[in-house]
């Protein structure tokens, strides 16, 4: 296991009580991921992957088993301290784009920060500078209804990185797009593997999409039943 992991998970389980008894939807998961690497979470409907990505992301807790983010025991936390290692670590995308529809594209990016009580005038500087980093620099004062959905799904992007993130978890980020632009989508996610070294890890059933990362992680059953990282030959066609 690296030293510089920034995500371990150590026989992580997951376990719903329902009318029907207990359900196991994550089951044994042993998973470390390193600073800079780019994994694809792959399997069947129902396999648990959103499940895990809600764990990943602090939004959710295991049943039993360890979780360690950037060398901080989750289970550790409370409410408050989960939520502050979240906004200081992650930024989330999701398959819908989840923008505010009635705020332009900058104050959707700048959101984050105003939560985090940034001074306006630095929201609006930082929220600019994401907006360009996604290829949408003079878009600012249009609303989300003006733009594609592959346009919405940079600005989701844009507002995940206003924080400065070091993870970028994203689940099936490309679920709502056709195949041109999804594969857009893939191309600025692994620029920022890339040149910010943001570490990413999204959901997808796709296997072109899954193709882009260097790593794929198979889950059936609530079991990580493969973990494949790929040749240098895959590696190199997604770099600069
Ligand atoms: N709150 C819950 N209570 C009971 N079962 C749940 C709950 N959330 C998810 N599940 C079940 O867990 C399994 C995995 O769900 P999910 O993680 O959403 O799978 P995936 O994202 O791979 O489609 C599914 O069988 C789902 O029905
Ligand atoms: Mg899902």
């Amino acid at each position: 296991m690296p030293t510089s992991s920034l995500i371990v998970l150590d026989a992580v389980c997951k376990r719903y009580e329902t009318a029907a008894g207990p359900v196991s939807v994550l089951r044994d998961i042993d998973l470390a991921v390193g600073t800079g690497e780019s994994v694809a979470i792959m399997g069947p409907s129902g396999s648990g992957k959103s499940t895990l990505m809600n764990i990943l992301g602090c939004l959710d807790v295991a049943s039993s088993g360890r979780y360690l983010l950037d060398g901080q025991d989750v289970a550790g936390l409370d409410h408050d301290q989960r939520a502050h290692l979240r906004n200081r670590v992650i930024g989330f995308v999701f398959q819908g784009f989840n923008l505010l529809p009635r705020i332009s594209l900058l104050d959707n990016v700048a959101l984050p920060l105003l939560y985090a009580s940034v001074p306006e005038r630095e929201r609006r500087r930082r929220a600019q500078e994401s907006l360009q980093r996604v290829g949408l620099g003079g878009f600012e004062a249009y609303l989300p209804s003006r733009v594609s959905g592959g346009q919405q799904q940079r600005v989701a992007i844009a507002r995940a990185l206003v924080s400065g993130p070091r993870l970028i978890l994203a689940d099936e980020p490309t679920g709502n797009l056709d195949t041109q632009t999804s594969h857009e989508i893939m191309t600025l996610f692994m620029g920022l593997n890339a040149a910010d070294g943001i570490t990413l890890v999204l959901v997808t059933h796709e296997q072109d999409i899954a193709d882009f990362t260097h790593r794929h992680v198979l889950l059936v059953d609530g079991r990580i039943a493969a973990d494949h990282l790929l040749g240098e030959a895959t590696a190199a066609r997604v770099s600069p």
